[in-house]
């Protein structure tokens, strides 16, 4: 299980930190542009309600002390009006200006960059303000004023959203955390230490996952590795009895051979006995014991072809398919006729022992398959998508109940003393080199296997 820190939960409570912050920084940018703009705005309007007072005042004209007290309640330097009629109204005297902002035509995106220009600043700037009258459009108010208070009361804003930011983050932080661990991180957890404990020892049913009838995708995942480990730990008992039964047989074979190679020497001498009926018993029983031996030769070869991997190297097919017709036990009356059709110098990439096997037993079928004359072809040609050898022969074709347990260890054979294997080893060996062995026709005029290898 990983450490504190290193699970889930933790990944998770960070990234919703984060996540909840930047989401705060998003809302943030715009709004410190509307503080500083409504800041403005408040103090276009404060100026304007001031100069009412002006236009009060019959001749136009206020004391100084009144103009000093009224500039200071709208928190500016200097106001001046201009009204719908082009006539001018002014308070206090405007000083030097270092920046101009008029409120008109300001977009989103400048407003902006004037706010956080204004948070950079380190001095306090004079600015002029231009912008239309709230209650009054008409009119254009135009006033310069102190930058640093309206800065001053930008940072207090900005803390308090700080802090806002950080009660929130941290709130939703862990409800979404707390929610994903009950929903989430809870059952994986669970899940990944039944993993590990059916790693550990697969066969006991105490430490398997018990599924806790969840209908999401969670629920899904336990109950299909529930099912899973049921299935496994079956196929593993299925597997330790198959392993024992293949170690029995794998003896009694043994012994058997060894028990056969006296009955052949015993037939041997019965060959040359004086009793004529013994002597012709003897053949028949050299035949039988023959079969004996070639059955165990064949689940000895099965039980062996699980295993190796195929090494693979070029072969010269020719020659492959040629060394094969000398060791099939062909007619001395010459009725079979195997024919090599492969071109000289035709190769593929095989294990040669293998391929040797597969071609051997389709060509021992074939031959069992003919009745009287015969032959049987083996061909070989390559295209783009695959190179493909092919067993043809002009045999009776193949009987119903072989071809319903094609490849079917066991249970194909349809011959005396067959084991019903050399087609299920033929198609395994094909499997391992990534190819394929097929039945590509039977009928009674003969049958035709396929082999396929994946393109070169
Ligand atoms: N070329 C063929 N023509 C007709 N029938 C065939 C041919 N090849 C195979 N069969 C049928 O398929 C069955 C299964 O063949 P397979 O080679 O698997 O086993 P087998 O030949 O009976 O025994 P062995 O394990 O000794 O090879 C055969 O018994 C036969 O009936
Ligand atoms: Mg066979």
């Amino acid at each position: 299980m990983p450490g504190p820190g290193r699970g889930l939960s933790a990944r998770l409570l960070v990234l919703t930190i984060a996540f909840v912050m930047l989401g705060e920084v998003l809302i943030y940018v715009p709004s410190i542009s509307r503080y500083r703009l409504v800041y403005l705005q408040e103090r276009l309007a404060a100026s304007h309600e001031a100069t009412l007072t002006l236009q009060a005042s019959p001749d136009g004209m206020i004391s100084p002390e009144l103009e000093r007290e009224l500039l200071k309640h709208a928190r500016v330097r200097s106001i001046a009006l201009r009204m719908p009629d082009a006539s001018y109204l002014m308070l206090g005297k405007p000083p030097p200006v270092d920046a101009a902002f008029d409120l008109h035509d300001a977009t989103p995106p400048e407003l902006i960059r004037d706010a956080f220009v204004a948070l950079a600043q380190t001095r306090n700037r004079v600015l002029r303000v231009i912008g239309p009258a709230r209650v009054d459009p008409g009119v254009r108010v135009d006033v310069t004023l102190d930058e640093a208070p309206m800065v001053g009361e930008m940072f207090d804003y900005s803390g308090r959203i700080l802090l806002l930011s950080i009660v929130l983050s941290l709130l939703t932080a862990s409800l979404v955390f707390l929610s994903l661990h009950w929903l989430i991180v809870r059952p994986m957890r669970r899940i990944t230490e039944s993993l590990v404990a059916f790693r550990e020892d697969p066969e006991d049913a105490s430490r398997g996952i018990v599924a806790s009838g969840r209908g999401d995708e969670i629920g899904v995942a336990e109950r299909e590795f529930a099912e899973m480990q049921r299935g496994l730990r079956a196929a593993l008992k299925q597997r330790a009895r198959l392993a024992a039964l293949g170690a029995a047989v794998g003896k009694i074979n043994h012994d058997l051979r060894n028990i056969l190679s006296s009955a052949v020497l015993a037939s041997g001498r019965l060959a040359h006995s004086d009793d004529p009926k013994v002597k012709r018993q003897a053949p028949a029983l050299t035949t039988a014991i023959d079969r004996a031996v070639a059955l165990c030769e064949d689940i000895l070869n099965f039980a062996r072809a699980g295993d190796p991997e195929p090494r693979r190297g070029r072969v010269d097919l020719a020659a492959l398919v040629d060394d094969v017709g000398k060791v099939l036990a062909l007619p001395d009356d010459g009725s079979i006729s195997w024919r090599n059709e492969v071109a000289k110098g035709f190769t593929v990439t095989a294990d040669r022992d293998q391929l040797f096997r597969v071609i051997f037993n389709l060509g021992r079928n074939a031959v069992e398959a003919i009745d009287g004359q015969g032959e049987v072809r083996v061909g070989a040609r390559r295209d783009a998508a695959a190179t493909a050898i092919e067993v043809a022969d002009t045999g009776r074709g193949f009987s119903v109940e072989a071809r319903d347990h094609l490849f079917e260890p066991f249970a194909g054979s349809t011959r005396p003393g067959g084991a019903g294997l050399g087609l299920p080893i033929a198609r395994e060996i094909m499997q391992a080199h990534g190819g394929d062995l097929c039945l590509a026709k039977s009928d009674a005029e003969g049958t035709v296997f396929r082999l396929e290898f994946p393109p070169e």
